[in-house]
């Protein structure tokens, strides 16, 4: 089965065609960064107009990469939500009216569900039941995966996201958007011990974070330290970073121990992170566990997770209407399996 997957909950338009037979046979991105870096961050309206345009070339593309015509496509997965109404609504409304006119099916994904299956992209998958961390943009997610949709929630940000709180600290060094990227380049020259920001939550039991706090205390040495330099300015990288790795390597670890899990999935925009993929590699080691880390391009928003995940579930029967719904808000545990599971 040939699945066309369409993402735009956000920046990026992602587009990719998954075959369940043959992998992944195309996976194009085009990101908007460039775009809304002027303004420090995503603009909704921007973002909407921008993916109008992207859509269909790319959906072409794809098909011409993989060597495809349009009645290859035996599906077409489109991320519903969470995320941005306008951004969702583009990909629903090309994805739906392209299914309804090659008369294929459509499925609705959920984004953090395309995260957790992406490293299914991979060699070597884990299998359910799995621990999960997904940190993104938009969520901070600790997540029991028991089966297939069968999602737990162990614990979530209680405020800001990882990758919020990346995007947040950059904007205090005037690091440009995305500022998690900028965040760990800048940390590579920063001489470690010079700072030590605290690890929130770590001291209390359960599994939920907080990053909150850890902003104003960057905030305040920010300001303290007055006229930043170069050196400063990575030293405050490296401590802020590190002190996100550890929240979350220490989190990770008490999910593992307290549900006797041995597999652990991390994936979102911060499971690029280089420093965060080196730590909780460490822990599970430790802990005579394994780490399932999805390749560098699926660890950001893209198309391949999509398809993906529209796959199991067109697979499975499941179909969306014709109806355009899509879920701006939408919980991971609110997901159902598909009818036949
Ligand atoms: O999953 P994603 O691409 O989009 C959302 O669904 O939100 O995640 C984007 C987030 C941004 O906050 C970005 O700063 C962060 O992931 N990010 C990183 C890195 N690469 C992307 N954070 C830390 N280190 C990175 N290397
Ligand atoms: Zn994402």
């Amino acid at each position: 089965m040939k699945v066309l997957g369409v993402e735009t909950s956000c920046d990026e338009t992602g587009i990719a065609i998954y075959d369940s037979e043959r992998g992944l046979l195309a996976d194009q991105l085009y990101s908007q960064v460039g775009m809304h870096a002027e303004y420090g961050g995503v603009v909704p309206e921007l973002a909407s107009r921008d993916h109008i345009r992207r859509t269909l070339p790319m959906i072409a593309g794809v098909l011409d990469d993989a060597g495809l015509e349009r009645g290859d496509i035996d599906g077409i997965a489109f991320t519903a939500g969470p995320g941005l109404v306008g951004a969702l609504l583009v990909g629903a409304s090309v994805a739906r009216s392209l299914a309804l006119a090659w008369g294929v099916p459509a499925i609705g994904v959920h984004h953090m569900e395309g995260h957790l299956l992406a490293p299914m992209l991979g060699d070597n998958p884990p299998t359910y039941p799995f621990i999960a961390l997904l940190v993104s943009g938009g969520h901070t997610l600790l997540v029991n995966a028991h089966a297939h949709a069968r999602y737990e929630i162990l614990g979530e940000s209680r405020d800001d996201a990882a990758g919020e709180a990346f995007d947040k600290a950059a904007k205090m060094l005037g690091l440009g958007y995305p500022g998690g990227p900028a965040i760990a380049r800048l940390a590579e020259q920063g001489s470690a011990g010079r700072f030590r920001f605290p690890r929130p939550m770590v001291n209390r039991p359960g599994l939920d974070f907080s990053f909150s706090g850890l902003k104003t205390y960057t905030l305040n040495c920010v300001q303290d330290l007055g006229e930043l330099n170069k050196q400063d300015r990575a030293d405050v990288a490296l401590a802020f970073q590190d002190a996100v790795v550890d929240t979350l390597s220490i989190k990770c670890r008490r999910a593992l121990r307290e549900t006797g899990s041995s597999q652990l999935v991390v994936a979102g925009g911060v499971s690029a992170n280089i420093s965060l993929r080196t730590r909780l590699q460490d822990m599970v080691a430790k802990e005579r566990a394994q780490l399932f880390v999805p390749a560098l391009s699926l660890c950001t928003d893209n198309g391949a997770m999509i398809a993906y995940a529209g796959w199991q579930r067109l697979a499975a029967g499941e179909q969306s209407g014709l109806e355009l719904t899509v879920r701006p808000r939408w919980p991971i545990d609110e997901l159902s399996p598909p009818p036949t599971v």
